[in-house]
């Protein structure tokens, strides 16, 4: 750590400016926002022993995200990753996540409609009703994984019902889907890769399997719907549609399965904070934006810087791997106020959460993301107000990508 070392040309960065330091992912993950806080006066980047650099501030990971100089990483990251081909591979290859320009805009529009705030909206009250129907069921239980048992379930349930997956199979796609996740983090090792693959060709067989079955027997669905228009538009390959339902699954499940059980762990670990919202349901949505911004499900976004970037006289080099850093530019001190402090009473996030990215890449789930964490808040307050933690904070892995959790415990 010496700020000049060089990093492999394979993560494409070839010299670290002078001062920089190269932290590991060991060094990462055992205190993400302990090392972040350290640095973040200090330095707008450090570098990354596989991902190039780390962008620590509100403020510059604000811009990237928007900026065309940062690019989305296409199929980059799986390279320097150990990942030249396969279909793990081929869902950087085929994805609105990793695209850019027209491709990134051919791939994402076929689904901005179903997922706008006005349609999403619509969904609340089933939405609700299934988060109640999950806290009934396990309310007698006593004592519960608050994760398996309800946080993992409410994205699935809604997520099948917008694409039309039967129930039955949420299990199956839920845990592959967890499975792929993982290629996002740095959680794996090499040796982890051919599990990783063998996830993504089941989920990807498994969404063809469906597709082919609404193609033979269409229904009113959103898939059927989706095929007959995109049929007849013949705008994304075969592949592609694929690609952007696996990216969908993803995105749907794992994310919001994470925030709520933070948000949940969170405001059982802050009793008074729990009792406001028990009192007054309209602190809700900002008790969710507090937790989302306190404990990221998404520790980061991925770019390529395509010229050099100057940040505060710090130079990333053009061809590095940027990772725009949401979990620390969450606790910038010069953004928010008394940053590691949980308050859901805070004033100062902005309208946009930059939680959910910015930019053309913004995440095309965030309404349907608040609804299910809004109501899956709310049914707790309402139908376990007296729960509380048993086994304290869920253990949480991951300083990027999609972070890791363990399993919530808690008694009603
Ligand atoms: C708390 C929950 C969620 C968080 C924190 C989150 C966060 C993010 C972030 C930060 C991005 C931008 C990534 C980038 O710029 O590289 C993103 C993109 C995306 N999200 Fe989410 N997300 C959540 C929920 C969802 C849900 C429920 C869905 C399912 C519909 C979803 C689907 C996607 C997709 C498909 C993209 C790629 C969009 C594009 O590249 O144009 N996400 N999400």
């Amino acid at each position: 750590m010496d700020g000049t070392e060089e990093t492999t040309r394979d993560a494409g960065v070839p010299r670290l400016p002078e001062g920089v330091p190269t932290l590991t992912v060991a060094e990462l993950e055992a205190d993400p926002h302990g090392t972040f806080r350290t640095w973040r006066p200090r330095l707008p980047v450090i570098g990354h022993e596989v991902a190039g650099f780390v962008v620590l501030r509100a403020g510059d990971v604000d811009r990237l995200m928007r900026d065309s100089r940062a690019q989305a990483t296409e199929t980059l990251y799986p390279e320097t990753r150990g990942i030249p081909e396969g279909r793990l591979f081929d869902i950087f290859a085929h994805g609105m996540l990793t695209a850019n320009g027209a491709v990134h805009r051919r791939r994402r529009s076929p689904f901005t409609r179903t997922f706008a705030a006005r349609m999403i909206e619509g969904l609340r009250p089933r939405i609700r009703a299934a988060a109640e129907s999950l806290v009934r069921d396990w309310l007698p239980d006593g004592e519960v994984d608050l994760v398996a048992r309800y946080t993992a379930l409410i994205p699935a349930q809604t997520i099948a019902d917008i694409l039309g997956l039967p129930h039955d199979d949420i299990p199956r796609f839920t845990q592959l889907a967890y499975d792929v996740s993982r290629v996002l983090s740095f959680t794996f090792e090499p040796e982890d890769i051919p599990d990783l693959e063998a996830a993504a060709v089941a989920l990807q067989d498994y969404v063809r399997a469906i597709l082919d079955a609404r193609r033979s027997a269409p229904r009113d669905d959103f898939l059927s719907r989706f095929l007959a228009e995109a049929g007849a538009a013949g705008d994304l390959t075969s592949d592609e549609v694929i690609v952007q339902l696996v990216q969908l699954i993803i995105g749907g499940t794992d994310t919001t399965r994470v925030a709520g059980a933070l948000q949940a762990a969170l405001l059982l670990q802050h009793p008074e904070q729990w009792a406001a919202l028990r009192r007054d349901p309209g602190l809700i949505p900002a008790a969710v934006a507090e937790s989302l911004r306190y404990e990221p499900s998404v520790g980061s976004a991925g770019r390529v810087a395509r010229e050099a970037i100057d940040l505060d006289g710090t130079i990333v080099p053009a061809g590095s791997m940027i990772m725009l850093s949401t979990l620390s530019a969450l606790r910038d001190e010069a953004a928010f106020r008394d940053p590691d402090t949980f308050d859901i009473r805070r004033d100062d996030l902005p309208r946009l959460h930059p939680i959910f990215g910015g930019g053309a890449h913004r995440c095309i789930g965030e309404a349907l993301a608040r609804v299910e964490l809004e109501e899956g808040l709310g049914a707790l307050t309402r139908l376990a107000p007296g729960l509380r933690l048993t086994g304290g904070m869920p253990v949480l892995h991951g300083h990027s990508g999609i972070r890791r959790i363990g399993p919530l415990h808690v008694a009603t």
